[in-house]
């Protein structure tokens, strides 16, 4: 199974990035511990970061046909990337969001995400084990499903 892991905005800057909310760990720590799960799990996984829309649209395009689905931290594009959610919808790929933060217990625009009805959930708050609990819910259902 091969998995795309997408990050957006500012998640490049993961470990000395308002630390008191998202931590001290990299996304390069992030990246290495979703690869000793991957491991484990049997999965293969290609990361992208950026922070541009249109790069992120582009790999999600380019890679639709090689992988089985995505596993994405839109930053602040979950609150309002209509681009990203029809990108998303455009590929036909299991999808799930996660965050680092708990989104709903903050600001009140974070708590709106125009991603959420094109993914088959979404993981907030857990830290960086929100991305390794989200890659274990990816797998577990395109498992459990026909799109592998
Ligand atoms: C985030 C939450 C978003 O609201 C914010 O814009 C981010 C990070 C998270 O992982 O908690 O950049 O996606």
């Amino acid at each position: 199974m091969k998995i795309l892991v997408v990050n957006g905005p500012n998640l490049n800057l993961l470990g000395s990035r308002e630390r008191d909310i998202y931590g001290g760990q990299t996304l390069a720590d992030v990246q290495e511990k979703l690869q000793e799960l991957a491991d484990t799990l049997g999965c293969q996984l290609f990361f992208f970061q950026s922070n541009h829309e249109g790069e992120l649209l582009d790999e999600i395009h380019s890679r639709r046909t090689m992988v089985d689905g995505i596993l994405i931290n839109p930053g602040a594009f979950t609150h309002y990337s209509y681009a990203l959610r029809d990108g998303i919808a455009a590929v036909n790929l299991p999808c799930v969001e996660i965050h680092i933060s708990n989104v709903h217990a903050r600001e009140s625009f974070r708590r709106e995400s125009v991603l959420a009805p094109v993914c088959l959930g979404q993981i907030s708050g857990f830290g960086l084990h929100s991305y390794l609990l989200g890659l274990r819910a990816l797998v577990t259902s395109i498992s459990e499903t026909s799109y592998s």
